[in-house]
């Protein structure tokens, strides 16, 4: 498996045709930067537009529902998003499980659907500040992926993603000895789950990573990549990010 950091842009409800400039700018750039394998997950809409006009990214989706098609006015299957051209989907990102109620149990649902029709997945979970300051965090963490990773599929088709709700959008960030101690509590959980396959399971860390201190976390043991949503928005500062993976991951 790639040692290359998983950098993954999340654009979340941002983005019309017009953005499609950025995706093409970032691909156009991944070609240079080499020491990171690049991905983008763009609004539905926007999917197969970037795919057709990225052609060294990963393209993803932010969401997909559980059941493979039917009565689910405004859902979007797994089988859909390939055909969009998709070739992952994030999964139970804090903003679904906090507007859309999704429990761990719909999480694993949704990410099972993905996988069944070959897509990739990224499971995100992560504290709460009140769960944090409690002294939680680390509970509330390991449960989330007790009970929403499927087991039985292709490890290498799954990437977890530890976002603490309160780093999102807030510039905030942990320590990098607290990203450190949660990315090993983390690998330990994977392992118990996956045995040996949870080793190369990849967990990426997100919540304001941005051009400034990506090289910094990207550094810290057991991080293998990064979810970012405000700084992958424009090429400019999700190349700033990107240029944070360090040289000696290269190949
Ligand atoms: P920000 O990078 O804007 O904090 O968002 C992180 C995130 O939620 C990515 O999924």
């Amino acid at each position: 498996m790639s040692q290359r950091p998983y950098i993954v842009g999340n654009w979340k409800m941002h983005g019309t045709r017009a953005m499609l400039a950025e995706a093409r700018a970032i691909d156009r750039a991944s070609e240079r930067l080499m020491t990171a394998e690049v991905a983008l997950a763009p609004p539905f809409t926007l999917i197969h537009a970037t795919r057709n006009e990225a052609s060294l990214i990963g393209v993803g989706a932010q969401d997909c529902h559980a059941a493979d098609g039917g009565a689910h006015t405004g859902d979007i299957s797994a089988a859909m998003l390939k055909d969009a051209g998709a070739s992952f989907c994030i999964v139970g990102h804090s903003e679904r499980r906090a507007d859309h109620g999704e429990t761990d149990a719909i999480v694993r649902a949704k990410a099972e659907a993905a996988l069944k029709v070959g897509l990739g997945v990224i499971i995100c979970v992560g504290e709460s500040e009140a769960q944090r300051d409690a002294g939680n965090a680390e509970d509330v963490v390991l449960g989330q992926i007790e009970g929403s990773l499927p087991t039985g599929y292709n490890a290498d088709h799954i990437s977890i993603a530890y976002e603490p709700v309160w780093a999102i959008g807030t510039g905030r960030t942990p320590t990098l000895e607290d990203i450190a101690a949660m990315h090993q509590a983390i690998r330990g959980k994977l392992v118990s789950l996956y045995a040996e396959a949870g080793a190369n399971i990849r967990i990426l860390y997100g919540g304001s990573v941005n051009a400034a201190n990506a090289a910094e976390i990207l550094a810290v043991k057991e991080v293998g990549g990064a979810l970012v949503g405000g700084a992958s928005l424009t090429a400019e500062k999700f190349l700033g990010v990107i240029a944070g993976a360090p040289d000696e991951a290269l190949d």
